[in-house]
C-alpha cells in the first residue's frame, strides 16, 4: 500500500470547516487504500505562545474530532507529534540542510512574521516548514493530503528529500522517498464567507466569515444565510466572476455528495436565499452528530489516551527506523 502523512495543529480548539472539506476528510477517505498515518503537531502550535492546559485540552480535542470525523484507529495510525521525539531529531539534520534564503522564501512565514512583527516572531516560526519536512520524510509517505496553503511545504519537503538523497546515499539506495502533495482540486481551497477572495482560516477579519464546526449549528447556519455573493441572482459556479456563489456550491456539493452542475440545474430560477437557507440546513444536519461523537470521545479520556499511545508506538517504529539510517548516512558514531 502507498503511504500518507499528514497533520492538523491543535491550536484554534474548533476545526473550520476549510480544515474538514480541504483536509480531514481526504484523510478519511484516504485511509481505506493507504497505509495512513496522521497527526496532531503540538510541536508545530508552540511556535506561537500557548497556555498549557489550553494546548492539553486542544490537543486531545484535536484527538476527537479526528475521530469523530471517521478516522478509524484500526485502518490508520493516529498519534500526537511530541509522542514521538524522532521529529525533533530529524528537524535538526533538516534545518542543517536547509539554506536561509530557502527558508525565508516561505510564504507563510512572510505572511504570519509580517502580521506579527520581528520581535514576536519565533525562531521556531522560521523553522517551522522544517519541522514538516521532518514530519512527512520520517514515515517514507508518498503523498501528502493537505489544501492548497500546504502546496508549498511539500514543495521544499521534495527538494530537502532530494538534496539529502544525493549527498548521502551509498549504493543507490535513496534514504527518503519523495513525497507528492495530494490536493484536492475541488476543495483545496474554501473560502471565507464574508470575504470570498481569501481562504477560510482562524485568523479571519471578520468572526461571521468562519465556520467553526464546534461551535452551535445555529450560529453556523446563520453565517451561511448571510454569507457574502454578488448583486446577481443566476447560481453558477464561476470562480472568477462570482466566488462566494461558487463556494457556497462547492462546500453544499461536498457535504452532500451531489455534482455542481446538478445544484445549478436544481436551483435554476431559484435566488440566493434558496441556497443559502438549504446549505444551512446541510450543514446542521451533518455537523450535529459531528459535535456529538466529539463529546462522546472527550467523555472518555482514557480510551482516547489509549487510541494515541498506541498511535504513537506505531508511528514510533516506523520513525526510529528513518532515523536511524539518517544517523548512519550522516556519519554519527552510532551509540552502542
Ligand atoms: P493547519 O493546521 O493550518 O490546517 C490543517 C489542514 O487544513 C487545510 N486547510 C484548508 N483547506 C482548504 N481550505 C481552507 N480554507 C483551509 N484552511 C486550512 C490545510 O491545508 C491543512 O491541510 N503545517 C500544517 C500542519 C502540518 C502538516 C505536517 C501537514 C504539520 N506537519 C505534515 C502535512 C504534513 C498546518 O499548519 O495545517
Amino acid at each position: 500500500r502507498p503511504r500518507v502523512l499528514s497533520g492538523i495543529q491543535p491550536t484554534a480548539g474548533s476545526f473550520h470547516l476549510g480544515n474538514y472539506l480541504g483536509a480531514v476528510r481526504n484523510w478519511v477517505a484516504l485511509q481505506e487504500t493507504h497505509d495512513a498515518f496522521y497527526m496532531v503537531v503540538d510541536l508545530h502550535a508552540i511556535t506561537v505562545p500557548q497556555d498549557p492546559a489550553e494546548l492539553r485540552a486542544n490537543t486531545r480535542l484535536a484527538a476527537a474530532q479526528l475521530l469523530a470525523a471517521g478516522l478509524d484507529p484500526e485502518h490508520c495510525t493516529l498519534f500526537v507529534q511530541s509522542h514521538v521525539p524522532e521529529h525533533a531529531q530529524l528537524a535538526w539534520v533538516m534545518n542543517c540542510l536547509t539554506g536561509f534564503g530557502e527558508a525565508s522564501r516561505m510564504t507563510q512565514f512572510k505572511d504570519k512574521s509580517a502580521k506579527q512583527g520581528a520581535d514576536r516572531t519565533t525562531v521556531g516560526l522560521f523553522t517551522y516548514p522544517v519541522l514538516q519536512v521532518a514530519d512527512i520524510l520520517l514515515y517514507q509517505a508518498d503523498a501528502v493530503p493537505v489544501g492548497e496553503d500546504q502546496r508549498q511545504h511539500v514543495e521544499l519537503t521534495r527538494d530537502l528529500a532530494e538534496r539529502f538523497n544525493g549527498r548521502y546515499d551509498k549504493g543507490g539506495t535513496a534514504t527518503f522517498t519523495v513525497p507528492k502533495p495530494y490536493i484536492v482540486r475541488e476543495t483545496a481551497k474554501i473560502y471565507d464567507l464574508q470575504d470570498p477572495t481569501v481562504k477560510m482560516s482562524k485568523s479571519a477579519s471578520s468572526p461571521k466569515g468562519l465556520v467553526n464546526l464546534l461551535d452551535e449549528p445555529k450560529t453556523s447556519a446563520k453565517k451561511f444565510r448571510s454569507a457574502v455573493t454578488d448583486t446577481d441572482t443566476v447560481i453558477r459556479f464561476d470562480e472568477a466572476a462570482k466566488p462566494g456563489v461558487s463556494n457556497l456550491l462547492t462546500i453544499y456539493a461536498t457535504l452532500t455528495g451531489t455534482a455542481i452542475p446538478a445544484l445549478e440545474e436544481r436551483y435554476e430560477g431559484k435566488g440566493y436565499g434558496a441556497l443559502k437557507t438549504d446549505l444551512a440546513e446541510a450543514f446542521v444536519e451533518w455537523v450535529t452528530p459531528f459535535r456529538e461523537r466529539t463529546q462522546a470521545y472527550l467523555d472518555d479520556p482514557e480510551t482516547l489516551d489509549a487510541v494515541l499511545a498506541s498511535g504513537a508506538d506505531k508511528a514510533r517504529t516506523v520513525a526510529a527506523e528513518t532515523l536511524a539510517t539518517v544517523y548512519e548516512r550522516m556519519g554519527f558514531v552510532p551509540a552502542k
